[in-house]
């Protein structure tokens, strides 16, 4: 039996508002995405994860969703969904969708009815609500937004309702059946139009401790808190992979869950979900020993499971990878997660190495600008719509002469997609060279990773199957790789950190020292 092209795949995230315009009014659309999908199979990958679509007050880039089962016109209509999803299957590739269930717009008719109906009604039941502490002047619990300042917002009659993001996402109370029927809907529903998969946003939200406690004394964000990764949220994952389960066509479900191995590894149990991000190395610096052991205990959290990891090398809420890592590291990172076991994420744009845009203080429309204050400068410089063409701006992305709805900087054409095309050495090529590489070598390779050991400081290595990926991290001299094998690619350069595929002549049995390397 083949393995599903899922658990070895390659996902790449279609950004949709800032991937292609194709009805000119400054907004990336499902239009212009379905024009672009051939570039999509020329890079590879097997699936792309489309973010939200869906009608929207666009308080949060869409992610705040006023109804769940349908299109936002600005972005298209349901018959453009459906296109998108059949052109993309006659070219070979899967697509995702990205399910909010958390939270939804505080334009959604059932927060419209909340509002309105007042203290203690049924139509409140839905959400989250208490009663303010001191008479209703002051907000329950000191529970912080995941965006800045307090997860609480008065109805302005003594009770409160609770939004771990922005003010305009209240959030849903999955405890109500009306509220698990309508999620249970809303997956079928683009299940049912042809779907290879969906992203569970803020998966670790559904479920809420109903003691609502305070936060305990020295409390900091990625502690364990009362409204994230409780015991119970797995429950909801259960159903959820249950339904997945009754579709035809190895369906799949990610997690998006930011935390370490042990809070990821049980939404992977063998009745939730076939993967949950590993997005922690993505915060950490590039340093051989550590990332020896973040990746080993990615695995391991995972593998117990039967499940291999869904490394992302980045996303639409982190810096660039490129400014992240530097260029070279992208490089490096993008190879090393492409030859271990798994799936891997990869965001539009950092195929094209573009680098984090520091935006102007007008531009900015990230909700977490506004409410940290401005300390926060958000993730609008992770989301400039892409360069296609050399220039004038838009670079391809909209007509001619269309203003996008984020500036695009001066010179953004340099990392046009058109001009990597022309350029053997680009971020591009690279890209299109490592995926098609990875499948003939690494695909179906098993989750046994072997450590290299006693490589020189700052290097880490590893065989799997037939080939070795080495990664030397941050600058320093090229070693001779000579005995591990025939160097089939390089990812990186060498004034920065750079990763070696080497397909071994021997393969599994080349010991360090017959590879020549220096013990430490
Ligand atoms: C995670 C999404 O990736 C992010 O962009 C969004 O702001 C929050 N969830 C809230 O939906």
């Amino acid at each position: 039996m083949t393995a599903p092209w899922w658990r070895e795949g390659v996902v790449h995230e279609v950004y949709v508002r800032s991937f292609s315009d194709g009805t000119g009014d400054g907004v990336g659309d499902l239009p212009g995405l379905r024009a672009r999908l051939p570039y999509l199979r020329d890079l590879g990958v097997d699936a792309i994860w489309v973010t939200p679509f869906y009608p929207s007050a666009d308080h949060d880039a869409g992610y705040d969703v006023i109804d769940h089962r349908a299109v936002d016109p600005r972005l298209g209509t349901l018959d453009d969904l459906d296109a998108v999803v059949a052109d993309a299957h006659a070219l070979g590739l899967r697509v995702m969708v990205d399910l909010v269930l958390n939270h939804v717009s505080s334009e959604h008719p059932w927060f419209r009815a909340a509002a309105e109906a007042g203290p203690g009604s049924a139509e409140r039941a839905r959400f989250h609500v208490r009663p303010g502490r001191d008479g209703g002047a002051l907000p329950p619990t000191g529970w912080p937004s995941i965006f800045g300042g307090s997860a609480w917002e008065p109805f302005g009659d003594g009770e409160w309702y609770l939004h771990l993001f922005d003010v305009h996402q209240p959030d849903l109370n999955h405890d109500h059946p009306d509220v698990r029927a309508d999620a249970e809907r809303t997956l079928r529903f683009w299940l049912d139009r042809g779907v290879d998969g969906v992203r569970f946003d803020a998966a670790g939200g559904l479920t809420k401790d109903p003691a609502y406690p305070e936060l305990p004394d020295g409390w900091q964000p990625g502690h364990a808190s009362p409204y994230s990764d409780l015991d119970g949220v797995h429950d909801h994952y259960r159903r959820f992979a249950k339904v997945l389960s009754e579709y035809d066509g190895d369906r799949v479900g990610v997690a998006e869950v930011w935390g370490e191995p042990h809070v990821i590894g049980p939404y992977v149990r063998p009745d939730e979900l076939q993967q949950a991000f590993a997005i922690d190395p993505l915060f950490r610096p590039l340093d051989a020993t550590l990332w020896r052991r973040l990746l080993a205990e990615q695995l391991d959290a995972v593998v117990r499971h039967g499940r291999l990891p869904a490394w992302a090398h980045g996303n639409h809420d982190v810096k660039r990878a490129a400014t992240r890592w530097g260029e070279d590291g992208a490089r490096a990172v993008l190879l090393l997660m492409l030859a271990l076991p798994g799936c891997v994420y990869l965001y539009a744009g950092d195929e094209l190495a573009l680098p984090e845009v520091d935006l102007p203080d007008e531009a900015i429309t990230d909700p977490t600008y506004r409410r940290s204050g401005g300390t926060d400068r958000g993730r609008d410089g992770a989301r400039v719509p892409l360069p296609w063409t050399t220039g004038p701006a838009p670079y391809g992305f909209a007509p001619d002469g269309t203003p996008t709805w984020l500036p695009q900087p001066d010179g953004w054409g340099t990392h046009a997609v058109e001009r990597q095309e022309a350029d053997p050495d680009s971020m591009l090529a690279l890209t299109r060279r490592a995926i098609r590489l990875r499948d003939e070598l690494w695909r179906g390779a098993g989750d046994e990773v072997t450590w290299l050991e006693s490589l020189p400081a700052g290097w880490l290595g590893f065989r799997r199957g037939a080939a070795t990926c080495v990664t030397r991290f941050g600058a320093g001299p090229d070693p001779d790789l000579g005995g591990l094998g025939e160097v089939l690619l390089t990812g990186g350069a060498s004034d920065g950190s750079a990763t070696w595929w080497l397909r071994g002549d021997r393969p599994g049995t080349t010991t360090d020292e017959e590879a020549g390397w220096d013990r430490r």
